[in-house]
């Protein structure tokens, strides 16, 4: 039998703090909100609606959901909430319906929903990544099994698309085909990351920065900017506030996906709860190792003669490869990167007239997401 909560304290977000380990070095500024305080407000606002849909699933994949979610174990028996992801989807939905001047519970079925695709999309892309853990334990497919974990995704998948739609209100037409779009997009970015994997990392077919930035808007940022639009428009924004908050997201997304990246060289799988390295030995065309390549001078020849080899990167090689990314600026870049993309993504915001508590709320969060650790 699966234990869905319906409720969780404010005190359960993981953050690099609550686990224990050491402030990071490059220290994160004081911000007036604490963003992990807003993304339990959030989370618990959402909660109970997450949990009834996940209850309106088969038992099996509604078990796989819910420890997909971080809320059982295999078998089903409640887990302890240290699994859990952030809920940067739902948060996000839930203070863009707020900075349109709605209540935060007017973007709820829009935040179950990307929390849903969210969930769906991770599910299936540990399955293309071959990657094994995922919020300090193992991943679906590890524990279920590929064709169940499969199966999973697309009852989330499905989930998401039917909350939206039964939702009452003038403008679920417009939100479900917005998460549609959202869809298509995040497959897209999907194709491209799996198809620059089998591409050189030198010489004319090799990765370039603007074609990682447009994967991962696709990949990440339309569903960060699907979540942010329908928060405004399901909190009755209009058009041009929607298609603000939807750039914003976007560039966020970019941003997100940068420091991702980031830690999976330099993170602490303690912390992140993900493999480290993994994308190294996969050949992923992450940020760090594009700008690392794009300067010259030994370490970057190093560099390149390494990820060109023909032979797959051993142990000692991936952590060489980290190394030398950021001998040549690669995490610095990085991290300018990031920056860059939550600047532009302050410029939509700022473009648009939106409630400042909620505001500075979304201010919190961006700074919190430049200087996670997880
Ligand atoms: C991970 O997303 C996948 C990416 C889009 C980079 P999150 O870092 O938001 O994952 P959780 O939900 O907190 O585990
Ligand atoms: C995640 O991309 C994007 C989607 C799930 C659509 P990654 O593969 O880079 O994310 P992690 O590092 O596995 O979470
Ligand atoms: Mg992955
Ligand atoms: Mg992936």
């Amino acid at each position: 039998m699966i234990v869905i909560p319906t409720a969780v304290s404010a005190g359960t977000v993981r953050t690099a703090a609550s686990s224990g380990k050491a402030a990071p070095p490059e220290t994160a500024p004081q911000a007036a909100v604490s963003a992990p305080r807003v993304l339990a407000r959030c989370r618990d606002l959402v909660r109970p609606s997450l949990s009834a849909a996940i209850g309106r699933l088969h038992p099996w994949p509604g078990e796989m959901a819910a420890f997909s979610l971080g809320w059982c174990e295999v078998g089903g028996a409640p887990a302890d909430g240290s699994f859990e992801g952030k809920g940067v989807r739902q948060t996000l939905a839930v203070l863009c319906a707020e900075a349109a001047g709605a209540p935060g519970e007017s973007a709820v079925a829009g935040a179950v929903a990307v929390e849903l695709i969210h969930t769906f999309s991770l599910l299936h892309d540990d399955i293309m990544d071959g990657d094994g853990t995922r919020r300090q334990r193992e991943t679906v497919w590890k524990a279920y099994g590929t064709g169940p974990a499969v199966l999973a995704g697309d009852a989330l998948f499905a989930l998401a698309v039917q909350t939206l739609a039964e939702t009452p209100g003038p403008y679920t037409a417009a939100a479900v085909g917005r998460l549609s779009e959202t869809l298509s997009g995040l497959v897209r970015g999907q194709a491209e990351d799996l198809l620059f994997a089998a591409r050189p990392w030198t010489g004319p077919e090799a990765v370039r920065t603007d074609e990682y930035r447009a994967m991962a808007e696709l990949k990440t940022g339309t569903l960060l900017g699907c979540a942010a639009a329908l928060g405004g428009l399901l909190g009755g924004a209009p058009a041009r506030t929607v298609a603000a908050l939807d750039r914003a997201g976007r560039h966020l997304g970019v941003a997100f996906q940068a420091v991702d990246d980031l830690l999976g060289i330099w993170g602490d799988p303690a912390v992140t709860g993900k493999p480290v390295h993994s994308d190294l030995r996969q050949q992923k065309k992450t940020y760090p190792v594009l700008a690392a390549l794009a300067g010259d001078g030994p370490p970057t020849r190093e560099l390149a003669a390494l990820l060109d080899s023909p032979l797959p990167l051993d142990d000692a090689g991936t952590v060489r490869a980290a190394a030398l990314v950021e001998a040549c600026g690669g995490r610095t870049a990085t991290l300018d990167e990031a920056r860059h993309h939550l600047d532009a993504a302050r410029v939509c915001l700022r473009s648009v007239p939106l409630a400042p508590r909620a505001t500075s709320e979304i201010e919190a969060l961006l700074g919190f997401l430049l200087h996670r650790r997880m």
